[in-house]
């Protein structure tokens, strides 16, 4: 558990200075290094890990054990030690894959708002009906569920997947014929990397589904050797842009190891502000998108998380045992 990293507001300041960002004046930056250390105190005396994906505000990172993608958070959680109670940083729908894993631990999420609305476009009745319907069409159909849905949604699918790992999982199946939910991008860009049947639901991400080639166009015409990295719930006719279409995590691992240092990051913004503090010697041009509901996770609601051990995620066991067989399929597959 990260209890020692205790940092001054000055150092605090510092560090962000590499995001040019004026909102974190050295005022603010001193009541979040005072922050900072009250939850790293209260993460002590609670037996708290700190779970945060990469999508989260620079200031949440100071207090997290593990930063990831979804499939690195679902599988952390999964193989977790020695700690009572878990404070998911993320959204809803990851800290209920959290909490599948760990049904004796008390899973927290600091904000209840924190939703997606991938994860809203699919309820497991309109699943039900659906795959119902397409059995009688596909006698061979497995249901292929994006971890971006909720947990009862999990329970009716067949595997889940990430979009770390989503042609892998789908390869890995044994039928010709599989129906994807919610992403109908990341079903697009499954279908394009493999000879199988995607059936996609029609969902999206709102955040990745508003960039535009134009948008993608305009960057690459003012930088000359721009490298084009995209999220694969970005729209076909972006993906079709970019160099690379990778995970957030594996966005990271890519603009690590290339040979190339200026990068145009088509994803939520949160995580060029990861690659700006990790890689400073590169450059990163963001889409300047924010997830509304990633940024409802704040420093004082983390705080009071640990304070009043709110909010938890609960769920019943039938939707668990489900939710946690699809996951488990998915890590077996997809890993
Ligand atoms: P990753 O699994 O690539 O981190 O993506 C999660 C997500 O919500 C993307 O919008
Ligand atoms: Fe959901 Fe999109 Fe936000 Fe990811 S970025 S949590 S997919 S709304």
């Amino acid at each position: 558990m990260n209890t020692e990293a205790v940092i001054n507001g000055t150092e605090l300041h510092r560090k962000l200075d590499v995001l040019h960002n004026p909102g974190y004046s050295p005022e603010l930056c001193d009541q979040y290094a005072a922050m900072i250390g009250e939850i790293l105190q209260l993460k002590a005396e609670r037996a708290a890990v700190v779970l945060a994906h990469n999508y989260q505000r620079p200031e949440i990172f100071e207090v997290a054990d593990f930063i990831g993608d979804s499939f690195e958070l679902a599988r952390k959680a999964r193989d977790l030690q020695g700690a009572d109670v878990i404070v998911f940083c993320g959204v809803h729908f990851m800290a209920e894959t959290a909490k599948v894993f760990n049904p004796e631990r008390m899973v927290l999420l600091p904000d209840m708002r924190a939703g997606c609305s991938l994860a809203d476009s699919v309820t497991a009745e309109a699943l039900a009906e659906r795959s119902e319907e397409l059995r009688r069409l596909y006698p061979d159909l497995k249901v292929v569920s994006y971890v971006n849905c909720t947990a009862d949604v999990k329970a009716l699918s067949d595997a889940c997947c990430t979009s770390a790992n989503a042609t892998k999982v789908i390869n890995r199946l044994d039928s010709d014929n599989i129906l994807f939910v919610p992403d109908q991008n990341l079903a697009n860009y499954v279908q394009s990397q493999t000879s199988k049947n995607v059936i996609s639901w029609d969902g999206n991400c709102y955040v990745h589904h508003q960039i535009t080639p134009a948008e993608v166009e305009r960057a690459k015409a003012g930088i000359p050797g721009l490298v084009v990295i995209a999220h694969p719930e970005c729209r076909k006719d972006v993906i079709a842009m970019a160099d690379a279409v990778l995970s957030t995590s594996a966005m990271m691992q890519y603009a690590r190891e290339s040979s190339a240092d200026k990068f145009l990051i088509v994803t939520e913004c949160g995580l060029s502000d990861r690659l700006l503090m990790e890689i400073p010697q590169k450059h990163f041009y963001k889409a300047c998108k924010l997830c509304r509901y990633m940024k409802m996770i704040t420093l004082p609601g983390v705080r009071d998380a640990l304070v009043n051990l709110r909010y938890e995620i609960t769920m019943p066991d039938e939707v668990r045992d489900g939710a946690r067989r699809a996951l488990e399929r998915m890590i077996q597959l997809g890993s």
